[in-house]
């Protein structure tokens, strides 16, 4: 599909390269208008299957002491995948960051599997609660060799063995980085390397995956890969997943779960595949 180079061309929603009759603007305008309130904690509890394994409720947080997240309320269920669409500068990021320690808390309060983390730092957050940010773009060293990559992620283990157990494992499960363990990182493809930045959250072996845009910076081969690799530590490692991805359609395919946020605030939320079906997210994420 050939992406013109229109005024009116927006980067990022949709399946990409489509060309929309919205500006971002018009979008974060019209979105704020989709609903009027916000779904009641029942509906998110609902679609959590009534597992509140991790929890956020009337969370206000921001960063110094600007408040992005108003009221910020999310369940997701053990082993679930929840996906946070919405348009840009919305708070989606400041979800994640706000879960694993980056923004000032305010009020509210986030738990996991009935445990207070709201306060932790986040090299505890990894430590201690078994949730993992996975950082992309960039933070992969590419002088250093795929396995030193690799053995990064368990800085934080006490004991190097463990962490040289855990990035055994990682080789044995996906080929295509064992292949090129001892060469630079440097070399890989952008899937490779989106690849090995998940891979090494793995080594600490975490129960919840933070995702910001795996999609973001891929040729589509590599996105299928990517989502490929999420469902497998989702289905059969039983991850519980929070995603966010400007690829609306890919990122609500996925997740069994889907947010609408706008202006730090839910506007909507459902089932990932009925939010595919709304006709508002259809307009405003979906490119029409
Ligand atoms: N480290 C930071 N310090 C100060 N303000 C920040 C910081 N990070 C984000 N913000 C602000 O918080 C608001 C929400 O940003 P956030 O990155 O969460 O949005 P987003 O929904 O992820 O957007 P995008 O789709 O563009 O990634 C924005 O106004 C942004 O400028
Ligand atoms: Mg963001």
């Amino acid at each position: 599909m050939v992406n013109k180079p229109t005024a009116k061309s927006i980067q990022g929603y949709g399946a990409g390269g489509v060309d929309v009759v919205m500006s971002v603007d018009e979008v974060a305008h019209a979105a704020a208008h989709i609903s009027a309130k916000a779904p009641p904690i029942k509906k998110l509890e609902t679609l959590a299957k009534n597992d509140d394994f991790l929890q956020i409720d009337d969370l206000c947080a921001g960063y110094g002491k600007m408040e992005i997240l108003h009221h910020f309320s999310l369940r997701v269920g053990r082993g679930q995948s929840l996906c946070l669409i919405g348009p840009n500068g919305a708070g989606k990021s400041t979800v994640l960051h706000s879960i694993f320690g980056f923004t000032n808390i305010f009020s509210g309060k986030i738990s996991i599997d009935g445990r207070d983390v709201t306060k932790l730092k986040p090299s505890e957050k990894l430590l201690h609660a078994g949730i993992a940010y996975i950082l992309q773009d960039k933070s992969v060293f590419p002088q250093m060799s795929v396995e030193e990559n690799l053995l990064m992620g368990g800085f934080l283990k006490q004991r190097p063995k463990e962490a040289k157990r855990a990035a055994e494992r990682i080789f044995d499960r996906y080929t295509r980085l064992a292949d090129r363990r001892h060469q630079p990182a440097g070399v890989l493809s952008g899937g490779e390397r989106r690849l090995l930045e998940i891979s090494r959250a793995l080594v600490m072996s975490p129960k919840v995956l933070l995702v910001d845009e795996p999609s973001i910076g891929l040729e589509p081969r590599f996105i299928d890969m990517v989502f490929g690799i999420l469902e497998d530590l989702q289905k059969n490692e039983g991850k519980t997943i929070i995603m966010v991805e400007q690829n609306a359609k890919k990122g609500l395919d996925f997740a069994d779960i889907g947010y609408v946020l706008v202006s730090g605030a839910t506007s909507l939320a459902d089932k990932g595949n009925r939010l595919l079906k709304n006709p508002d997210v259809g307009r405003l994420f979906l490119g029409g």
